[in-house]
């Protein structure tokens, strides 16, 4: 059982939930996750450790309550317990100091961006974060993330705050100008958001990470369920990822893959507000 000690909204259907699990905040590094269970018999749900305190014993995680097994999970209250979180799963980031360096975060990728942005900085790297949203509310971890970063960049779909319009626009910006090229970009957020941003890179052969997020179940390569195609080879996400190189993934199966269950998910999440 891990206790929560905090659970926060951060923006709308998004918590900051802070919990106890000492062993794995010992042994995690960037890029990790666990998978998180609320209650025996409950869907097994795949978190990017956002953060840990190795002296504190304590990890955070950002969950967007999107389906049911979300929803539960940040339904419990501080005081209370996730019956599994079990890791640190998944390859850890690959960081060196590259020089200049973007990192692109859209919605709730924003919170999976965060410790890789701070590892990457902390490498000596030059950040500059770009982070989008839907509207104000939806940009998260500005102030956070501008602790390390040279500059944030913010973009919102109503232009209601930073520029209007999607990420993507400001990394063709800053890809513009050879004094502020990046040698390498990390993209994490919806597929779309990833995708579109491998392909802006694509013509500058600017090498690009993304961060997968297929539905997983075990999370130890064994179920299959997490399948990604990256250039011709079948990988699992869980244990070969979850970051692959943008300019290889195939996109349209990840989006069809995760799209397989919604009918699904819409009646379980029906189920539990009757
Ligand atoms: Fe089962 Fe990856 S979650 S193989």
């Amino acid at each position: 059982m891990f206790e929560v000690l905090n659970n926060e909204i951060l923006a709308p259907g998004l918590h900051r939930m802070l919990l106890r699990a000492p062993r794995i905040a010992a042994a995690r590094c960037p890029g990790q996750f666990v998978i998180v269970r609320s209650a025996a018999g409950e869907e097994r749900i795949p978190l990017t450790i956002g953060d840990a305190d190795e002296d504190a014993g304590t990890i955070t995680l950002f969950v967007q309550a999107l389906g049911a097994g979300t929803q539960k999970i940040v339904a419990v209250e501080p005081g209370g317990y996730l019956r599994d979180v079990a890791g640190p799963l998944g390859l850890p980031t690959h960081i060196e100091n590259w020089g200049r360096v973007a990192c692109v975060g859209g919605g709730v990728g924003t919170a999976v961006l965060y410790p890789l942005a701070k590892a990457l900085a902390a490498a000596g790297n030059q950040v500059t974060t770009i982070i989008g949203g839907r509207s104000a509310p939806f940009i998260i971890l500005e102030e956070e993330l501008a602790a390390f970063s040279a500059q944030v960049r913010v973009t919102t779909e109503d232009g209601s705050r930073g520029r209007q319009g999607f990420v993507t626009l400001e990394l063709e910006n800053l890809m513009a100008s050879s004094a502020s090229r990046p040698e390498v970009v990390f993209a994490i957020g919806p597929v779309p958001m990833m995708r579109a941003v491998a392909e802006l890179t694509r013509p500058q052969a600017i090498p690009t990470i993304v961060s997968l997020n297929p539905i997983m179940i075990d999370g130890t390569g064994m179920c299959g369920g997490c399948r990604v195609v990256i250039g011709d080879e079948a990988k699992f996400a869980c244990v070969d990822g979850p970051e692959f190189d943008g300019h290889l993934v195939d996109f349209q199966s990840l989006g069809d893959r995760l799209s397989m269950y919604r009918d699904h998910e819409d009646q379980c999440r029906i189920g539990l507000h009757q």
